[in-house]
């Protein structure tokens, strides 16, 4: 274990708690470059104590500010975050709008801490769909931190990996008609250059909380070849530890992008089929 890293927790966690227990089996020089992850739990969080939905997101907010932080301090390359889908339009105006207020405040509080834990802050989908008051906030927190360095903290807003796609081909079949180039010479790099994600590398980890299986529509084409961890942890509850033992179980998968394990392939045949 890097002592750096070490280090970087000094001020957060106890010697001898889980926490360091569970920090000190990350291998560091096996970290995924990319996280993205689908928060989701937070209407059931608030219902299972009796509280409006509103208040669960609230609590959400705390767990995105911790995660935000350990993902920094662990050396994350980039942290994608689903906040806000183009299907959430559909939920009551008065939880739209706590929503868009707690992702506002979320950002005047936490500035400070982003630029200190050198994070670079970004947001994927149709922003201009949101309110003035909240792409302003958007904005400033893009301004103030756009010549850090560290972890790229990319939050998902009004998105849709389908709306994506259909945008990406649009800009796509533009640019064929304006060059006259021939369309059997495109290749994936090409839609990729036209993705909302154009300038990250696809994630290597997704997480999803509270045990549901599905990708509602969250970066579908980047998430072709992503391990995929799902907790029952409702988002709210998500702390460093969750963190922690995501990555802990990313780095015990073997990966091999539709190939075989190349040191140990396995007999191709039965040894009665030769
Ligand atoms: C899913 O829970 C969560 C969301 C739709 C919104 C995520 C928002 C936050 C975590 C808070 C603010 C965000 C930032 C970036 C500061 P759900 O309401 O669908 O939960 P349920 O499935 O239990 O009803």
């Amino acid at each position: 274990m890097s002592n750096n890293i070490l280090k970087n927790f000094e001020t957060l966690i106890d010697s001898g708690s889980r926490d360091e227990f569970l920090l000190r089996q990350i291998q560091l020089d096996h970290l995924p470059r990319h996280i993205a992850i689908i928060m989701d739990g937070n209407g059931r969080w608030a219902g299972r104590r009796n509280q409006p939905r509103i208040a669960g997101h609230r609590a959400g907010a705390e767990a995105v500010r911790a995660t935000v932080e350990t993902a920094a301090r662990l050396g994350v390359g980039y942290l994608t975050l689903y906040a806000f889908s183009t299907e959430n339009w559909k939920r009551p105006r008065l939880e739209v709008e706590a929503l868009m207020g707690l992702l506002r405040e979320f950002l005047r509080k936490e500035i400070r801490s982003l630029k200190q834990n050198n994070i670079r802050f970004q947001t994927i989908g149709r922003e201009e769909a949101l309110e003035q008051a909240v792409r302003r906030e958007l904005d400033h927190a893009r301004r103030e931190t756009e010549t850090n360095t560290g972890t790229v903290l990319t939050v998902a807003l009004n998105y849709s990996g389908r709306t994506e796609l259909t945008q990406a081909c649009r800009a796509l079949m533009l640019e064929v008609q304006n060059s006259g180039r021939n369309p059997d010479d495109i290749n994936e790099s090409d839609i990729v250059r036209h993705l909302y994600t154009a300038a990250l590398p696809d994630p290597d980890l997704l997480i999803r909380t509270s045990g549901e299986l599905r990708v509602s529509n969250f970066l579908l084409w980047q998430i072709a070849y992503s391990e995929i961890y799902v907790t029952e942890t409702l988002w709210p509850d998500f702390r460093r530890a969750s963190l922690f033992e995501a990555i802990i179980e990313y780095q015990k998968r073997e990966r091999r992008y539709g190939g075989v394990n190349g040191a140990n392939p396995g007999p191709l045949l039965a040894a009665n089929m030769k």
